[in-house]
């Protein structure tokens, strides 16, 4: 897979993968490159380690996206051409939702109604576990802006993370607004005997379990909220169009450790079933791209002064060469493998990126990465 190419042309990009193999850090790369090739892009992460979030620079809680200044990147010896430029934003789920409610709410009346129920803050802790929702609801939203030429979107590592994507099951169900009659009366109840009798039931179940009041509380709230989530599903149709579109990609990163490569296949699956397709795997800290070492005892071989100081300095890294020449050649075949699926229409090409001896905590080591990325070859030679 040409991840330069990827880089270079797509609007958006979705990375996804196992926990922990490097879907976050591969995200800021993307951004990172993107950037360097003249283009406006936003990495949207998810939970970024500590140290990459403040080498980024990104406040915790920011509630809009922070560009990362020319100096801390001139500083790691990356400058951007002038169109260039490079943001970043966490993922807060509870940012996100206040945005939804303020743009969403048909009047800012209504904003302040939702917003003033004690419901709402139950409401946002259910959100914030639907984090994919809100990641696509930022993307969505971003995209629309049109201030970024690129955004590369991080996912959480978990199987529903693309779930968003699946039209009227999961999203839709939960903001299905018959669902909510059962909980919110209203006047789409009348025609409807049995739905009036569910609803009824459930007022009777509420009202005893936490009082009237907490249960015409929960009608005010979700009288408000109903014409909310009318908005929202629209909005969720936006985001499957544009995430189809031929302007979108879909990255799936993985380690060479078995469960993480498995795991990506469940990703490259699910993606085929959603009626899309990936552009391919990326092989995140591997050794893939580590062809042609030289075993130490070859350095030896030419030489008639090999005394036996060098030789038994060299001797003993025999066993660590070996190690790692094995670690290579398991890592070129996993690589292998995945090349098979590669098979053309497929789009599951590979790109080995290296596992770096430092943590990828910074720019530095971002950088390291991104000029792979932006290696015309691609990963492996
Ligand atoms: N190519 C690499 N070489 C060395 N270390 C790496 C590389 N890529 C990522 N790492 C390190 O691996 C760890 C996990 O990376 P990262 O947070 O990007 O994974 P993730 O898939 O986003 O994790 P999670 O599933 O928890 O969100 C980090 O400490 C990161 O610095
Ligand atoms: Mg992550």
């Amino acid at each position: 897979v040409n991840l330069q190419g990827l880089v270079r042309d797509r609007r958006v990009l979705v990375i996804c993968g196992a926990g922990g193999v490097g879907k976050t850090t591969v995200s800021a790369a993307l951004a990172l490159s993107a950037a360097r090739l003249g283009r406006r892009s936003l990495v949207l992460t998810i939970d970024p380690a500590k140290r990459l979030a403040e080498a980024l620079g990104i406040p915790p809680t920011g509630s809009e996206p922070s560009r990362i200044d020319e100096s801390r990147l001139a500083s790691c010896g990356i400058t951007l051409p002038e169109a260039g430029a490079l943001s970043a934003w966490m993922l807060d789920p509870r940012v996100v939702l206040e945005r939804v409610v303020d743009r969403f709410a048909p009047t800012p009346q209504d904003a302040a109604q939702i917003r003033s129920t004690r419901l709402y803050q139950t409401l946002v802790d259910v959100m914030v576990g639907l984090q994919e929702y809100t990641a696509a609801e930022a993307l969505f939203s971003f995209s629309e802006e049109g201030r970024y030429d690129l955004i590369v979107l991080d996912t959480p590592p978990s199987r529903n993370a693309l779930d968003f994507l699946d039209a009227p099951r999961r999203l839709a169900r939960f903001l299905d607004r018959r669902t909510l009659a059962v909980f919110a009366p209203d006047s789409s109840l009348r025609g409807n005997p049995v739905l009036r009798a569910a609803a009824k039931v459930v007022h009777t179940a509420l009202s005893r379990a936490f009082g009237e009041a907490f249960a015409s509380d929960l009608q005010t709230f979700l009288g408000a909220f109903g014409k909310l989530f009318d908005r929202m599903r629209v909005h969720a149709e936006g985001v499957r169009g544009l995430l189809r579109s031929s302007d979108a990609g879909f990255v799936v990163v993985t380690s060479p450790d078995k469960e993480a490569v498995e795991e990506a296949q469940f990703f490259r699956r699910r993606i085929h079933e959603l009626g899309l397709e990936t552009e391919g795997y990326v092989l995140n800290r591997s050794y893939a791209a580590e062809t042609g070492q030289t075993h130490p005892m070859a350095l030896l071989e030419d030489r008639d002064d090999a005394d036996t100081v060098l030789f038994r300095a060299i001797e003993k890294l025999v066993p660590l060469a070996d190690s790692e020449i094995r670690r290579a050649q398991a890592d070129q075949e996993v690589f292998r493998r995945l090349s098979v699926e590669a098979r053309p229409g497929t789009g599951a090409g590979v790109f080995a990126l290296p596992y770096l001896d430092q943590v990828v905590e910074d720019l530095a080591a971002l950088k390291i990465l991104s000029d792979w990325i932006l290696r015309p070859t691609g990963g492996v030679d």
